[in-house]
């Protein structure tokens, strides 16, 4: 069997509205997703919310509602707008889900008795906006570092999980693991940060302070910090402790095969955090940690306050979900920042959809109605056709290579070059000048299949461009589909050979795939 693929992205605070930023680590999830499934591979995509911790306690307080029924609703705006954006994920974990609640207590329950966590004294900054204790050389101008918000300062009785202790582990393990942690400029500064000494992580919160949260099995008088509870989703989703797993395949298979998608945000917590409380716990190593960089605008990071500006479903609305999918996957390079402008999401749109795909399509279902309707048959090649055809054959592997190395950006720009090349060699045989001296001349038996090979072979390479298109633009690649005439085969990798249009089938000439859009609206 094919080695599986999991692939996860963080799960969401639940109190916040989804934005671009959550948008973009979802949507390149799915692609990824997508990708593997079309190679055959046995894939498991889970995505989900974090529903505890004291942002949420305050927004439902605010709102006047028990924390509960506020994350019921807010569960079902996140699962909305995901369905809108079309993310094919094969499961939404939720932490207030009671298999959730089983793991997190197993696991606090085993570290307890073998003395992995222990009670001491806490005293610290606290920064309630990022639930956060922060040392006093951690502040910034007395604000918390990471918001710039008031911190409090709270000496309390807490749980703690020695951490220290995996330090040299950790260090050993990251050496050792080269591929592990990418990009590599995102390990290296792992590795930075592991240069000082490594401290034991506070994992509790008085329930008198901040009641939402999974009590300590050990200890009810305590909920379990968010962050500890948070991480421990990907393994409850991977089917641990759990008799009918939810993926198609066993823990043991699953969960080694783990690639944790995530901001560079959040680097520290999953590299830090989450992989010495595996190994505390027994359990093994994710595959990988890959880093994206932030969508920013002016330079700082969108977030919830500036998020009003980039609403995901609101562009998606004017520009098509497809649209929207491959603007953010194109514009942002592997693991960097990337400047969210609509400038840009509208020249990618004309240029690359409207004019590079979508023109193509039209252009050529005029000229096969022109000429019967129907995909013709194509007859003896020439060097150029032969030159495309093989560019088309070579072009899935490149592209999955790309998508293996995270380099989706460049993936799509190897698609694209080759429409390109096919938008050239229609200018170099002139299907159009069909009738015109030189050109193959309808009627005579040497015109008709001449003009039946330009018009396959064309017809043929943007088919075959579109089944790797498919994991970005789904709906629009299904469009090209049917007006080509082409059914696509069980598993869609079939497709992916040359030579899938069938002589006869009947092509239409539809609306324009991405139409024009008249104005850029700011
Ligand atoms: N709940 C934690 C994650 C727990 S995972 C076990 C959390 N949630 S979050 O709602 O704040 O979402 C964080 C993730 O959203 C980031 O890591 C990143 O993937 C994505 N983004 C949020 N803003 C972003 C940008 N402006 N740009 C790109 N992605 C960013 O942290």
């Amino acid at each position: 069997m094919d080695e599986f693929f999991y692939i996860t992205t963080p799960i969401y605070y639940v109190n916040d509205e989804p934005h671009i930023g959550h948008a973009y680590t979802t949507i390149l999830a799915d692609v990824l997703a997508r990708f593997a499934r079309l190679r055959g591979r046995p894939t498991f995509f889970l995505t989900g919310v974090d529903e505890h911790g004291q942002k949420v306690q305050n927004a439902a307080r605010k709102l006047d509602l028990d924390p509960q029924t506020y994350v019921n609703d807010m569960a079902l705006r996140w699962q909305d707008t995901w369905k809108r954006l079309n993310i094919s994920y094969d499961y939404f974990i939720r932490t207030t889900q009671s298999r959730h609640a089983k793991v997190v207590e197993h696991i606090l329950q085993n570290l307890w008795q073998r003395g992995e966590i222990y009670r001491g004294e806490y005293e610290g900054w606290y920064c309630v906006a990022d639930e956060r204790f922060w040392t006093e050389k951690d502040l910034v101008d007395g604000l918390c570092p990471e918001c710039g918000r008031p911190v409090e300062r709270i000496v309390e009785a807490n749980y703690f999980f020695r951490m220290s202790a995996y330090q040299d582990w950790l260090v050993d393990y990251i050496h050792t693991h080269p591929g592990f942690i990418r990009p590599e400029w995102r390990r290296n500064e792992v590795l930075g940060f592991l240069r000082q000494p490594l401290e034991d992580l506070c994992i509790s919160r008085p329930a008198s302070r901040l009641s939402w949260g999974i009590p300590l099995p050990f200890d009810p008088a305590y909920v379990t910090y968010v962050w500890f509870d948070a991480l421990l989703n990907y393994v409850t989703a991977a089917g641990y402790l759990q008799k009918a797993p939810l993926p198609p395949a066993s823990f043991e298979t699953v969960w080694p095969s783990a690639i944790h998608l995530i901001g560079k945000d959040i680097l520290t917590t999953h590299s830090v955090y989450w992989l010495t409380m595996l190994k505390a716990a027994g359990l093994p190593q994710p595959k990988g940690i890959f880093a994206h960089g932030w969508w920013v605008l002016e330079g700082a990071k969108i977030s919830k306050s500036r998020g009003g500006t980039v609403k995901p479903l609101e562009l998606a609305d004017v520009y098509s979900v497809d649209a929207f999918r491959y603007f953010l996957l194109r514009d942002m390079t592997l693991g960097q920042d990337a400047e969210f402008s609509r400038e840009r999401l509208d020249s990618r749109y004309h240029v690359d959809l409207a004019n590079n795909l979508g023109n193509l399509l039209q252009r050529l279902a005029q000229l096969v109605t022109r000429r019967g309707g129907t995909i013709p048959q194509p007859g003896e090649e020439t060097d150029l056709e032969q030159q495309l055809r093989g560019l088309c054959t070579s072009l899935p592997q490149q592209v999955f290579d790309l998508v293996e190395d995270f380099a989706v950006n460049q993936a799509l720009e190897r698609i694209f070059d080759a429409l390109t090349a096919v938008n050239q060699y229609l200018e170099n045989t002139a299907p159009w000048k069909a009738s015109k001296a030189g050109g193959p001349t309808p009627g005579a038996p040497e015109g008709v299949a001449r003009l039946g090979t330009i018009l396959y072979t064309a017809c043929e390479a943007l088919r075959l461009c579109s089944v790797l298109l498919a994991p970005v633009i789904p709906k629009k690649a299904a469009e090209v589909w049917q007006r080509l005439g082409w059914q696509p085969p069980e598993p869609l990798a079939q497709g992916l050979a040359w030579g899938g249009l069938q002589p006869g089938a009947p092509v239409t000439v539809g609306d324009p795939l991405f139409p024009r859009k008249e104005e850029v609206r700011e």
